[in-house]
């Protein structure tokens, strides 16, 4: 019998590579989708089909995970072997704005899935998969951060997927459930959500390189993160879940740069090389030097990036860095991205993106198998 998956989030960055690493796995995935007024399954268009068809391998259903309803309805008729619980407000800054929707979501939303696994007697059945944060670190108590690194939450978010992450080693210890957190660190990818660092600098690169943009506005560049590619950290996911015990683990490179410095990265991608000069609100980036196709947009002397302090957070995490260790000798899982693959990875994607037709009449992207 094949293996079934649900996943929360599903229509998110790492919903849309985990859907797709199970399904070749041999997996039945459902997901958990929002009502949007606008379609909002791009990222998983390629898995999806006719619900027509027989027995189809990849079944979506409305919900959220502010409704326990709802999640108990739909986790009664699946009766799935694992549960990945991806959904969440996802952004930092955001959740300034929306703290108590972002503590209702992402540190309620995992108790009602946890307890639906237990009323419904799938305690010794279900497996399931907390996606906790490196953002728990937050003012960081300890340099690399390893799964003993005392917690120290800098937002609403990092708050919230704190609650996230102790009740899921609660109700582990508590009634016996397969219930284990992954602490992610930053990971990104051409599919990536559009005003996170890494993808609203690859894409405004790619802007700047065609003629499209003239002006990147940023936030802190000094502020450093650990960051690695989705594809190699949905693996881990699944890793974990085919654990013999429970149990949380440190997901990470193990190196950490400065947004500055992907900044950086991302020019060089595009042919430039990139000067920042002045200090705070009044550094500026410009352009020192440009070869090959985009030369003639990428004018030297130019100055291309830009601070905004709208973009500054009311208190940041300004350096994250993990220690993945324990993931690598209990469960095998080596990364197999670097940074520069990464940049590349989503500069080459956006550069595409851009000179799409499609892209440019309606937003659209391209849509692709994450894994070939
Ligand atoms: P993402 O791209 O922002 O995706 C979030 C997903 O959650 C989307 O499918 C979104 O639906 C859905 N969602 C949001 N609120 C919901 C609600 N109330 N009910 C149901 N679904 C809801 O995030 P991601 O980068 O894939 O991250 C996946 C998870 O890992 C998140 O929990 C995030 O906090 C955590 N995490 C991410 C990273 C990282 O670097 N990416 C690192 C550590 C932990 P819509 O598409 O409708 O918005
Ligand atoms: N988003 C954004 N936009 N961030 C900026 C900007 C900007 O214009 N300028 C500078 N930054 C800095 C932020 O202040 C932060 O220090 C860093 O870039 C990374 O910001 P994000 O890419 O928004 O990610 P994050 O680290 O806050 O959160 C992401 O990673 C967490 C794991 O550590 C999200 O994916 C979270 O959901 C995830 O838990």
């Amino acid at each position: 019998m094949p293996k079934t998956a649900f996943i929360t989030g599903v229509t998110g960055q790492d919903g849309a590579y985990l859907a797709e690493f199970l399904l070749k796995k041999g997996y039945i995935v459902h997901g958990l989708k929002r009502r949007s007024s606008s379609l909002n399954t791009d990222r998983i268009d390629h898995l999806y089909l006719d619900p027509h068809a027989k027995n189809p391998n990849f079944v979506l259903h409305y919900g959220d995970l502010t409704d326990s309803t709802n999640l108990i309805r739909i986790i009664q008729e699946i009766q799935p072997d694992e549960i990945y619980n991806l959904a969440a407000m996802s952004h930092v800054k955001v959740s300034f704005d929306t703290p108590e929707y972002t503590a209702n979501a992402d540190g309620i939303g995992t108790l009602r899935i946890l307890e639906a696994i237990r009323l419904l007697g799938l305690s010794q059945k279900t497996r399931f998969y907390q996606a906790s944060t490196s953002e728990l670190y937050g003012l960081v108590q300890e340099v690399p951060q390893t799964e003993r690194t005392p917690f120290y939450p800098r937002s609403p978010y990092a708050a919230a997927k704190l609650y996230g992450y102790w009740i899921t080693v609660n109700y582990r210890e508590a009634y016996n459930i397969f219930a284990s957190n992954g602490i992610l660190f930053n990971h990104e990818s051409p599919i990536r959500g559009e005003t996170f660092v890494t993808r609203k600098i690859t894409r405004a690169v790619s802007k700047i390189a065609l003629g499209m943009q003239d002006t990147l506005f940023l936030g802190n560049l000094s502020a450093k993160r650990d960051w690695g590619h989705a594809k190699d950290f949905v693996k881990a996911m699944y890793l974990i879940l085919q654990h013999d015990t429970p149990d949380d683990f440190v997901i990470a490179t193990g190196k950490t740069t400065e947004v500055r410095e992907f900044v950086r990265m991302a020019f060089r991608e595009a042919g430039a090389e990139i000067e920042f000069k002045g200090q705070g609100v009044e550094e500026i980036g410009i352009i020192a030097s440009s070869t090959g196709e985009f030369a003639e947009k990428l004018r030297v002397g130019s100055t291309v990036v830009r601070i905004d302090p709208r973009y500054f957070r009311p208190t940041e995490v300004d350096l994250l860095i993990g220690n993945p260790q324990k993931a690598k000798d209990l469960l095998g899982w080596e990364p197999k991205y670097d940074l520069a693959m990464i940049v590349k990875d989503m500069m080459e994607s956006d550069l595409k993106l851009m000179t799409k037709d499609k892209y440019l009449k309606d937003g659209g992207f391209n849509v692709h198998n994450y894994f070939e």
